[in-house]
């Protein structure tokens, strides 16, 4: 049985947080125009966590940049909420303050604790001392992090780096976290270790998230959906449903369904060579 593809962009459930409509990026250098994303439609549901995949290039990270408020597009909509995100080139500031965005690199202040970098959201926001310390503190605990508040950012590794920036992403408690390759400079055991924290942490905060990777293993793991990007013009070319039943344990990698899936996508994505 091959990867059921939904071939609507809209997400089954009606409850939706994020809508796309013939969302477009062009970027004008001085070689010409880049058409980064064209014409991607795509809808996520309350809760849902959709993953993204696609060859270097073709217009992930514009995308999410457009998602997250970063980079106004040059067409097209983002709803969040059923509320536009952007108008006439400026950002909803309102909508943005709800969001949380992860990237490859985690961007800490070297100067600041753990618990200081997870509260500094929470601190340009104006939440007392206390009470942002406080709740910094429950973060750090959530991500695998207790004990370590105290410590400077040079003091951890790589992956409990990149669980700071998650629970500082979490502070807000956003209504929708954005994740642009977070675990892509990890080995491959770290890598397996957060995927596990990621997908425990999504279910205890019943997160809604749209997650960049190039490893198609983790977007099946990770993902209620996998949208598959194609490159020159940036375009949606699939979305595969992830029909396995979740939490996943890391054993559901050697599972038949699973592997099935993953060879469909690498099929799929080696045919856009
Ligand atoms: N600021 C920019 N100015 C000009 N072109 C850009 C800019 N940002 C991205 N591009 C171009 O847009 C296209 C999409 O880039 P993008 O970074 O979104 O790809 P990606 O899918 O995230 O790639 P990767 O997997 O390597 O991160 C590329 O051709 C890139 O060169
Ligand atoms: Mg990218």
């Amino acid at each position: 049985m091959a990867a059921s593809p939904a071939t609507a962009p809209t997400a089954p459930n009606a409850d939706i947080r994020v809508k796309i409509d013939r969302l477009n990026k062009d970027f004008r250098t001085s070689r010409g125009v880049t058409n980064a994303v064209k014409d991607v439609d795509l809808a996520v549901a309350r809760g849902e966590f959709v993953t993204m995949v696609g060859r270097s290039g073709c217009g992930k990270t514009t995308l999410l940049r457009m998602i997250g408020g970063l980079l106004a597009p040059t067409s097209g909509s983002v709803q969040i909420d059923g509320k536009e995100l952007w108008r006439g080139g400026r950002v909803d500031s309102a909508a943005i303050s709800r969001l949380g965005f992860v990237f490859q690199e985690s961007n800490l202040l070297p100067w600041f604790t753990v618990v200081d970098n997870i509260a500094l959201p929470l601190k340009l926001r104006g939440v007392p001392k206390v009470a942002r310390r406080a709740r910094a503190t429950e973060l750090a605990g959530l991500v695998g992090l207790g004990g370590f508040e105290r410590s400077y950012p040079r003091q951890l590794s790589g992956g409990m780096r990149q669980r700071v920036a998650i629970a500082r992403a979490l502070s807000t408690e956003p209504d929708l976290l954005l994740m642009d390759e977070p675990f892509g400079a990890l080995d491959a055991l770290t890598r397996e270790r957060m995927n596990l924290e990621l997908q425990r942490i999504v279910g205890e905060t019943s997160s809604t998230v749209v997650f960049v990777t190039h490893d198609i293993p983790e977007a099946i793991f990770l993902g209620d959906r996998i949208v598959q990007m194609s490159p020159r013009p940036g375009r949606v070319s699939d979305i595969v449903e992830v029909d396995i039943a979740k939490p996943r344990d890391i054993a559901v990698q050697t599972e038949a369904r699973f592997n099935e899936i993953v060879r469909d996508l690498r099929t799929k994505l080696d045919r856009e060579d």
